[in-house]
């Protein structure tokens, strides 16, 4: 496979563990980004985190089908190796990992690894099987790569919990870091998804992070949950937004439902705009 600037680029597992191997012979540390492409300055973010933490940097590309359920945007979702491979080289990666379907998921492939609890909740609830998708995919690129450190945006929030979860269940030995949130000037956070907004939900759109920041500061000065997440709700409903999946407080660790935050909490919440469905989180 070419190779864009000074950053090689592979397609097989094996490939990506001889070069790893060999840093690893010089006594480098790794750091692993992994991604389904449609790059923007939010993976941007997590790739000059790694490669100021590690020795190298890993970014793996592949548009993970297990994580999609019937119905979603598999077939749309943006692709454009050659624009991400451009802009990974740029920052000075050292590695991008762009593996075929049949390279992660062979022929006879079952194994499947899910994070109950609270990989059921939440994202868990309305794209069941969402997870399980996540963490096995995460999962085999954690064994693959043998990282030091993986990098995931807090975004995704649930995700970054999901895996930090399931690293620690497997006794995986690699440190996995959340990386704050990268925003449009007007709030929206970065998404692969936004580009499906058209011109009046892009202007919507940024009611989402609005309306979380307000149920939070209401919260941080003794509102109760239930009461905020319901104000949350009608309030995206007046923004513009077609339907609203949840507006949520969990703990920040475990994702349980909490009724008042004496401990570290998010507000998360998932709203749909025609057929873009957007999430977003913020502290407590
Ligand atoms: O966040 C993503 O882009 C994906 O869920 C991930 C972590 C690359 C797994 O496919």
């Amino acid at each position: 496979m070419t190779a864009e600037g000074g950053m090689e680029a592979v397609r097989r597992v094996a490939d990506l563990r001889a070069r790893i191997a060999g840093w690893r012979a010089q006594g480098e540390t790794v750091g692993l980004v992994p991604t389904m492409g449609g790059l923007h300055e939010g993976h941007l973010s997590l790739v000059r985190a790694s490669l100021a933490a590690a020795g190298r940097t890993v970014v793996t590309l592949f548009v993970n089908p297990a994580q999609f359920g019937e119905g979603e945007d598999f077939d749309d979702y943006p692709r454009d190796e050659a624009a991400d491979a451009a802009m990974l080289a740029e920052l000075g990666v050292h590695l991008l990992f762009a593996p075929e379907g049949d390279e992660i998921y062979p022929e006879g492939h079952v194994t499947r690894v899910s994070v109950p609890g609270i990989g059921d909740c939440l994202e868990g609830e309305f794209r069941p099987g969402f997870f399980t998708g996540v963490a096995t995919m995460v999962t085999k690129l954690l064994i693959q790569a043998m990282p030091d450190l993986a990098f995931f945006g807090e975004k995704d929030y649930q995700q970054l919990r999901v895996i930090t979860r399931m690293a620690r269940d497997l006794d995986i030995p690699t440190e996995i870091r959340g990386e704050a949130t990268v925003r449009e000037d007007d709030g929206l956070a970065l998404s692969s998804r936004n580009v499906y907004l058209g011109p009046r939900e892009r202007g919507v759109a940024p009611a989402l992070y609005r309306v979380i920041g307000a149920v939070a500061a209401a919260l941080a000065e003794g509102a109760g949950a239930a009461e905020r997440a319901a104000w949350g709700t009608a309030e995206l409903v007046a923004a513009g937004f077609d339907r609203v999946d949840y507006v949520a407080v969990r703990d920040a660790l475990t994702l349980e439902p909490v009724e008042t935050p004496d401990r570290p909490a998010r507000v998360l919440a998932a709203a749909w705009l025609g057929r873009t469905r957007l999430i977003d989180n913020v502290a407590v």
